[in-house]
């Protein structure tokens, strides 16, 4: 893993929207994955300038995001597709066609996992994948547990990670969906690159446990030590622990 750490969370997505803007020249027709949390918002911000200020092209490239809650449709303010629009997808040129989204309100929602699956075969793969931590060590929404999911998977969330979504739900952790669909940690794993974005004191603990702990399956992000390209891209906070 190649660790970036920068003085601010403002620095460190600068540097992150550059490594993004630098993959999108290189190739154009991006497959993109993206995560939503707290973590990768002033990321958009900067994507979001560097597109007004006309450094950044995204007429071909495709998204994949990580994850939705179950039970929510695109529309629901609470939803992660909300969210994304909110923060980059409705300030930039991509085409809604471009964007990929588990749907939270599919009738059958194992069906709805196993289409994301075949899209994302169908688009060549993940060429550079974005993530976010959770505090308990997740990714995407794959929690800690006895065994992890390889697939786009069904999971039930934990009552702390329903705790930290709560600002979507109106700060009500109880009107966070339990169920949630997830891309699953092989498909995480098949991108062909991916920069995991960790700011804050908060995540000090489980950065230091994903890059020198053992892999465990109580610590999602530990796997991450199995792929050939991974960059971190942290604030002084969030490698507190790494000196
Ligand atoms: C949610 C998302 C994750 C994200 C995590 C961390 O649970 N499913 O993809 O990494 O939140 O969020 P934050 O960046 O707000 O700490």
């Amino acid at each position: 893993m190649i660790v970036r750490v920068f003085p601010t969370p403002d620095e460190s997505a600068r540097a992150t929207a550059e490594r993004i803007a630098v993959a999108l020249k290189d190739k154009p027709d991006l497959v993109l994955g993206l995560p939503t949390g707290k973590s990768p918002i002033p990321t958009y911000a900067e994507l979001r300038r560097m597109y007004g200020a006309g450094r950044i092209d995204f007429g071909r490239a495709r998204t994949f995001n990580l994850d939705e809650f179950a039970g929510v449709g695109a529309d629901h303010p609470g939803s992660f597709r909300q969210f994304m629009d909110q923060h980059l997808f409705a300030h930039v040129n991509l085409e809604p066609s471009r964007i990929h989204f588990l749907n939270g309100a599919a009738g059958d929602l194992d069906a709805e996992c196993e289409r994301y699956e075949t899209e994302i075969e169908s688009a060549g793969g993940i060429d550079l994948l974005l993530l976010g931590i959770g505090s308990n060590g997740h990714i995407g929404f794959n929690e800690p547990g006895d065994e992890l999911s390889a697939r786009t998977h069904r999971v039930e969330l934990h009552d702390v990670t329903r705790r930290d979504n709560a600002t979507l739900f109106g700060g009500e952790a109880g009107q966070v969906p339990r169920e949630a669909l997830s891309m699953g940690m092989a498909t995480i794993l098949s991108a062909a690159a991916i920069v995991l974005i960790a700011t804050g004191e908060r995540k000090a603990r489980c950065v230091e446990r994903m890059i020198r702990g053992p892999l465990t399956t109580r610590l999602p992000a530990s796997f991450l030590q199995t792929h050939r390209s991974v960059e971190l891209f942290l604030d002084r906070a969030a490698a507190a622990l790494l000196a």
